[in-house]
């Protein structure tokens, strides 16, 4: 077989700025050692993110001058809404500006006080919007997928058994929907499996609730669905998109992802009550329902991105490309999550440096080391992002796992950009007995890790 190439010629480009050590080690000082706050300019290789960073292509760039932006029945909005139709059989399709606006908009009608919300890994932004609503968010994954050095096809699953007994447990009235994340961002970007979404379908069936999919990287899902799952071999991408679709009742979309567009994302579901106040909702906070919170340029690219998305050797090298990271890593004896997920490579910071506990956060002492070495801008998904000092004693609960994640952008970086930071990496895990912890010296009540500032131990 020979190598999987970029399915693309690059046409565009934008110079990144190179900086010194001591220059970086400025920046991070007066950044609070936080990610968040350095200026991307700063920045040399940005895997802070795959949301809104991906390289549109040109006919994405054409759709930008092509969009229709009337008010009221834009073109744009129907090319849209047809595709998305067409994707995922949904009745009704709610244009926002992202996916938490999506998500906003859902759990203000479906949430509140007294509610429950299953999913197999909440991302933080859903999260937080089920908890700003009143309700409990609750993750349900399967044990394996919380065990980062176990080797399985889909360690995004839902344990279906703990859903049911959840279900039975808060009474399936204080349930207003099930959701399932594919891929599994902040368990991995592991994946699920059609069957796992099946059989939590049949759950939640049983009990009358509905499932939504937070859907933001579906064809990456599908896409391994097609490379593991028995009896998907023969299918087509969009085949095994629409058949994952046919078991929900709705989803909420960060077309950020899998649109590969810089900014949009989209509600869609079956539900009449739902949609019409959905609609509602949108009008006072988005827009109208033909436009939701984007100019009709966005909705056009948009359109475009979930048709080019579906490409398959596009997705064969998209998962290529991040597993070829996580290979090199792996062969220089790095600790990851593994195998390696759809959009990011995560490292494994408890076994990365076993010597820091997770109250002095691992996972930051490694995003801060990697931007001081190479420039190298990541995230930490741990103790920072999830972890909590508890209200009445001030213990403090550690995150499940400490990870650090490397999200690849979309079409963005090439193979010697990676070979780079699988170069940074080494470097930052070889001088590991050399870093220290961190603590938190100001935080914000909410999603803390975007502003908190800190300082060395
Ligand atoms: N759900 C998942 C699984 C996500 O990964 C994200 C965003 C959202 C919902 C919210 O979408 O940003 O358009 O409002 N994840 C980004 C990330 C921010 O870096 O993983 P949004």
């Amino acid at each position: 077989m020979k190598t999987i190439i970029e399915p693309f010629k690059i046409k565009s480009v934008e110079p990144i700025k190179f900086t010194t050590e001591e220059e970086r080690e400025r920046i991070l000082q007066e950044a609070g050692y936080n990610l968040f706050l350095v200026k991307a300019e700063d920045v040399l290789i940005d895997l802070l993110t795959d949301s809104g960073t991906s390289a549109m292509s040109a006919k994405q760039w054409a759709g930008i001058m092509e969009g229709d932006e009337s008010y009221a029945g834009a073109r744009s909005f129907f090319r849209f809404e047809k595709i998305t139709k067409e994707l995922t059989g949904f009745k009704y399709i709610i244009p926002t500006h992202q996916g938490r606006a999506a998500e906003k908009i859902l759990f203000t009608i479906v949430g509140g006080a007294g509610k429950f919300i299953p999913n197999n890994t909440h991302f933080d932004t859903t999260r937080a919007n089920i908890e700003y609503s009143g309700a409990e968010a609750h993750d349900l994954l399967v044990p394996i997928g919380k065990d980062p050095s176990a080797r399985a096809d889909f360690k995004g699953n839902m344990d279906v058994d703990a859903l049911e007994k959840f279900i039975n447990e808060k009474g399936k009235e204080n349930i207003p929907l099930v959701m399932i994340t594919v891929t599994n961002n902040a368990g991995g970007g592991q994946p699920v499996s059609m069957e796992n979404i099946r059989a939590t379908k049949e759950v939640a069936s049983k009990y009358g609730i509905p499932l939504f999919i937070d859907a933001c990287r579906f064809a990456e899902n599908a896409y391994f669905i097609k490379k593991r799952e028995r009896g998907y071999q023969n299918k087509t991408v969009k085949e095994i998109v629409q058949e994952m679709f046919s078991y929900a009742d709705g989803c909420t979309m960060s077309a950020k992802k899998d649109a590969f567009v810089n900014m949009g994302g989209f509600l869609a579901l079956n539900d009449d009550m739902i949609a019409q106040n959905a609609r509602n909702i949108l009008i006072v906070t988005e827009g109208f329902p033909t436009y939701g919170g984007l100019a009709g340029r966005d909705l056009e690219a948009m359109a475009q991105g979930l048709e080019e998305i579906l490409d398959e050797h596009y997705l064969q090298y998209r998962l290529r490309s991040v597993e070829y990271l996580g290979e090199k890593l792996i062969e220089a004896g790095v600790p990851i999550l593994e195998p390696p997920g759809g959009h990011a490579i995560y490292l494994d910071a408890k076994r990365f440096l076993p010597n820091i506990p997770p109250e002095q956060f691992p996972g930051q002492a490694i995003v801060a080391e990697l931007f001081k070495v190479g420039g190298v801008r990541t995230v930490e998904i741990g103790s920072v992002m999830f972890g909590k000092n508890e209200k009445r004693t001030g213990k403090f609960i550690p995150s499940t796992m400490e990870l650090v994640r490397l999200a690849i952008p979309r079409r963005v970086y090439t193979q010697s950009h990676i070979d780079y930071v699988v170069e940074c990496v080494i470097e930052v895990f070889n001088n590991r007995s050399k870093l220290h912890g961190y603590k938190i010296v100001y935080e914000a009540p909410m999603l803390r890790h975007f502003t908190a500032r800190f300082l060395p131990h």
